[in-house]
């Protein structure tokens, strides 16, 4: 079997789909180890993509293209395995001449051999150069306007790196952490470096947790005590949060448009013994307006999804202003839907996996402009990081807005999340006077 071959074609797969979020599957017949090794090697090179570009053109490669063809392809998944595994030169140089000139041809081997025999020779000092730059043009340009150059260049080094594993426990997150020898955060979810295969870990098949980043567990967290309550979760799949809505005792519709993600939701709801009240598989825009009344409205909104750039590192190649200004229309129809269902007196909480303002902050002022029986409920630090308040102030934002990004603390997906109320005598005035000064 040839692995390379598998991680040719899911790099390539990697930088076509991530646009429209198709699941990307390795063959079932490839064991842990050479699935561990596709993995590694993929997400690396779509880490190095940039700085392995720079490379290239020293040693006298062509312009590698924003999607790289077959036999560019090829060169940088060997200069990956080159310069960041421990295969050894020969054994490297002949797999990806031989995969060059499978996918592309005679010349392609040439072109690949001339290059990466360069490389090897040079490799212990280009192995030890810090591969910067890790973000296109394209992707800088899109977080422009929401974040400082300072803060865009911090990101990117934040995300050179392989992120560690967090996971949300069902129940009693200090035994777990102490039976899984991870960190606790503060928020009290726990962290676990080298984790290795997540089905392995102890307690995967009994159901005592599930992954879940540090930043996506915040917005449930902090709507404190929801036992009892009747929660909407308008975009659940794959579950994370309706999960936490449940473990905490909420009783929960859960709402996608996508039956396949539904089953997912399903699936890891069946492994973590927790039950909704309803599932069900609708468009929301069409499900809203008819729906009954909810305590607990949650919004996690599809988004252009670049908070996520540390796991997906194809979303760096993939993600261009376009997709936010793409993002922004369904959004802001989902929000104004989802805001209905809200009981007077209760909660509608909103959600995007996105560093840009376009689809947070700006997105909740322009619904609070219109809808003048809504106000922030500023989350607090002890809302959100019970175990350490003072970790969590650097995710508040002055309008009591939780914003995650990747270089704050210990690093993290970035995040936006607003908690806002559904009252019936607050004023437009009001609202800009305490929120937006
Ligand atoms: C960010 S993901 C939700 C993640 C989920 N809340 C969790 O914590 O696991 C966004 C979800 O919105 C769903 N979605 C997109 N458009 C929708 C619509 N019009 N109605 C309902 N769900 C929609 C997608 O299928 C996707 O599952």
């Amino acid at each position: 079997m040839d692995i390379r071959n598998f991680a040719f074609e899911l790099y390539r797969q990697s930088l076509d789909s991530a646009a429209d979020g198709r699941r990307k599957e390795l063959p079932e017949e490839l064991s842990a180890h050479d699935r561990a090794f596709v993995l590694r090697l993929v997400q690396t090179t779509l880490r190095r993509q940039e700085f392995f570009k720079k490379i290239a053109a020293r040693y006298g490669a062509r312009k590698i293209s924003a999607r790289p063809d077959a036999a560019q392809t090829a060169l940088l998944l060997g200069m990956a395995e080159i310069l960041y595994f421990d295969t050894p030169d020969y054994a490297a140089v002949n797999s990806y001449v031989a995969l060059a000139k499978k996918k592309s041809g005679r010349f392609a081997g040439g072109f690949v051999n001339a290059v990466l025999r360069k490389i090897c020779s040079d490799a212990k000092e280009l192995s030890a150069l810090t591969p910067l730059p890790f973000f296109p043009p394209a992707f800088r340009k899109m977080l422009t306007g929401s974040l400082t150059k300072t803060e865009i260049d911090a990101v990117e080094r934040a995300s050179l790196t392989e992120p560690p594993l967090d996971i949300t426990a069902r129940e009693n997150p200090e035994d777990l952490c102490a039976a899984l020898g991870g960190t606790l955060l503060a928020n009290g979810s726990i962290r676990l470096t080298n984790a290795g295969s997540v089905r392995a870990l102890p307690g995967y098949e009994k159901g005592a947790w599930w992954v879940q980043d540090f930043s996506a567990s915040l917005p449930v967290i902090s709507l404190g005590d929801v036992k009892g309550k009747t929660a909407l979760d308008v975009c659940a799949a794959p579950g994370g949060k309706t999960a936490q809505l449940l473990a905490k005792g909420a009783r929960v519709t859960a709402l996608d448009i996508s039956a396949a993600r539904l089953q997912t939701l399903a699936e890891n709801l069946a492994r973590l013994r927790l039950t909704a009240e309803n599932v069900v598989a609708a468009d929301a825009l069409k499900f809203l307006p008819t729906a009954p009344k909810f305590d607990i409205v949650l919004l996690d909104a599809p988004c252009s999804a670049d908070g996520t750039l540390r796991r997906h590192p194809e979303i760096v190649h993939t993600r261009t202003a376009a997709d936010v200004a793409g993002a922004v229309p369904l959004q802001q129809k989902l929000l104004t839907a989802a805001a209905e269902a809200v009981k007077p007196g209760g909660t509608l909480l909103y959600a995007v996996c996105s560093m840009c303002r376009a689809e947070g902050e700006e997105q909740i002022r322009r619904f609070l402009k219109n809808r003048k029986d809504f106000a922030v409920a500023p989350v607090s630090a002890t809302d959100i990081c019970p175990f350490a308040p003072g970790e969590a102030e650097p995710l508040l934002t002055k309008d009591g807005f939780i914003r995650c990004r990747p270089d704050i603390g210990a690093g993290m997906d970035g995040f936006f999340a607003a908690r806002l109320t559904r009252g019936a005598d607050i004023t437009v005035e009001e609202k800009t006077d305490t929120y937006y000064n």
